[in-house]
């Protein structure tokens, strides 16, 4: 795995914007596809498909309160429905909130307030116990696979030496399909996309981010994994 590019080549470019009780306005013509969770032969979630590419355009509106009927982009639903759409997260950065394990060849940081439920982190005992026993370099492989396709960057996965191990993401946004849940999942920020709230404070600008699309989150703009309720 390559190290992420610097965040702030993006800074300028690329923005999410969060409207009060309204869409995420995109900007600088950010790429937008379908990312599809992979399920491998034990059913266990293993990988990302890309799906669907949407055309390029220089800026668009993607529907947050879930009741679009031209999704994934708004369609001024949100007033009809009188969509509450509060930010709740909190702006610490991810460092600032992380527990971290300790193993022998790796560690791992976690924020379990940004899961999205995606379940990568589930295969092989875990990316939990994995990283306990990453002394053994397929449990170390397979530990750093599954943070890796962590696509909120809940969990991340760290050399000894303190360096970040990350996926090497173009600036993009993903709109997740989780075909074993079959729920739509979350809007996928990647490649260190500033996200603003309504306010005009920014959000920490990560490599991996994920935003709620269905309304429902307890932790907006972030997803927290209650589409799947
Ligand atoms: S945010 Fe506008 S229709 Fe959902």
């Amino acid at each position: 795995m390559k190290q992420a590019k610097n965040d702030t080549q993006n800074e300028n470019k690329f923005k999410i914007k969060v409207t009060k009780n309204g869409p995420y306005l995109a900007s600088g013509g950010i790429p937008l596809s379908e990312q599809v969770i992979c399920v491998d032969n034990d059913d266990q979630c293993h990988g990302w498909k890309e799906g669907k590419k949407y055309p390029p355009q220089e800026s668009y509106a993607l529907c947050r309160c879930g009741h679009s009927q031209n999704k994934p982009f708004c369609d001024g639903s949100h007033a009809r429905v009188k969509f509450d759409g509060t930010e709740t997260a909190n702006h610490k950065t991810y460092m600032e909130q992380a527990s971290e394990i300790n193993g022998p060849s790796l560690k791992l940081t976690d924020v379990q307030e940004l899961c999205v439920g995606a379940r990568f982190c589930h295969r092989a005992g875990g990316a939990w116990k994995l990283t306990q026993q990453s002394g053994n370099s397929e449990a170390k492989q397979t530990a750093i696979e599954e943070i890796c396709d962590c696509p909120s960057g809940r969990l991340v996965a760290w050399e000894k030496n303190g360096k970040a191990i990350e996926p090497n993401f173009e600036p993009s946004i993903g709109l997740v399909e989780d075909t074993q849940a079959k729920k739509m999942g979350p809007i996928w920020v990647r490649g260190g996309i500033p996200v603003e709230s309504a306010d005009g404070k920014p959000y920490e600008a990560r490599n991996r981010v994920t935003l709620c699309r269905c309304g429902k989150s307890s932790n907006k703009p972030f997803c927290d994994g209650s589409h799947l309720k």
